[in-house]
């Protein structure tokens, strides 16, 4: 009999799930799981800031407090996704009218008031925010490039932006917990530019508390890989959120898609799932929070048409999967 996910991982770190707003009603099997089996939400999309600020100055809150409303109500945390990042936020953030990059004076007054505001209205209901999203660059495996140099907040001010956005952070909810947050971090060509920037952060004296290592993982991914980044990270005396965790089930991109979940798919979810929790576990004081980037197969970013990505514990139905029986007899 399957143990409600957020009891069985009790003793070790917050178990959480991303959703959308229309998933947080009890009247569905969406809220019903949620109730079930987690205890941390995060917002897929609706506190980006694209959703939150689309127009200057006019912030659009329902979306986003529909989902701490159902957080608080049902006795769970809310991990604040995100406030900076390259990606869905608006153009006036970044560009004047005539399409020209704002100046960094300009541009970071801006972030300060976008910070400020979100932070503030969800002082003590949020309480963990991703301040920065995938700032550093993500493939150079000479290591020449360190920050992501496309995106506009990088183009405008250098990486500046990083900074000052934790600052505005702490001194609108001094509580809440700051993270960092990115994808490919396990890897040697990012882990360690990870590291560099978290390093530089805390000595200079910027308030931040927290990396957010994205589980965008897969069935080939390497449990030295996750030892090695976990053991350097830790170095750094800093929580880490596993944020984003999706395992899909393919094994490469030029496998044949299938919309079906078969016994193979099924065999390779239950070792890399096993090796991937047993490892999450051995560092369970460093590691606060695993939160799973959906709840149920039934909806995933990583679907395409006929290709399903199969990618969590409980099935399209919300049902725990063989899968999950594996990684119960873990705990
Ligand atoms: C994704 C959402 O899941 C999609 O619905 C949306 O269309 C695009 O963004 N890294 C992140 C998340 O930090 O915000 C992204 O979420 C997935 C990759």
């Amino acid at each position: 009999v399957a143990i409600p996910l957020r009891e069985l991982f009790k003793d070790y770190f917050l178990i959480g799930a991303a959703v959308t707003p229309q998933q947080t009603d009890l009247g569905t099997a969406h809220g019903q799981a949620l109730k079930t089996h987690y205890a941390s939400l995060t917002a897929e999309n609706v506190m980006k800031p694209d959703a939150l600020q689309r127009v200057k100055g006019q912030f659009t809150w329902d979306n986003a407090d529909r989902i701490v409303q159902f957080a608080k109500n049902n006795n769970m945390k809310v991990r604040g996704h995100t406030l900076t990042w390259h990606s869905q936020s608006p153009d006036w953030m970044f560009y004047d009218e005539n399409g020209d990059l704002h100046t960094p004076e300009v541009a970071m007054k801006q972030l300060e008031e976008h910070i400020t505001t979100v932070v503030s209205r969800y002082k003590g209901d949020v309480y963990a925010w991703d301040v920065v999203n995938e700032a550093m660059f993500d493939w150079d495996p000479n290591g020449q490039i360190i920050y992501r140099e496309d995106s506009p907040w990088y183009k405008i001010m250098g990486p500046a932006y990083i900074d000052s956005a934790f600052v505005y952070a702490r001194r609108a909810d001094p509580d809440a917990k700051l993270f960092y947050n990115d994808y490919n971090s396990i890897f040697s060509w990012k882990r360690n530019k990870i590291y560099d920037l978290v390093k530089r952060l805390k000595d200079n004296g910027i308030p931040i508390d927290g990396i957010g290592l994205q589980g965008h993982w897969s069935v080939n991914t390497t449990e030295s890989d996750l030892r090695t980044t976990l053991n350097l990270f830790r170095e750094l005396g800093v929580e880490l959120h596993i944020t984003e965790l999706d395992i899909p089930v393919y094994a490469s991109n030029d496998e044949p898609g299938s919309t079906e979940y078969n016994s193979t798919f099924s065999f390779r979810q239950k070792v890399a799932y096993s090796m991937i929790f047993n490892v999450l576990l051995d560092y369970s004081d460093i590691i606060t929070n695993v939160t799973f980037w959906g709840i149920g197969d039934d909806h995933t970013w990583l679907d395409k048409p006929g290709r399903k990505a199969f990618p969590f514990l409980l099935d399209e139905e919300l049902k725990p999967k063989p899968v999950y029986f594996e990684v119960q007899k873990l705990v």
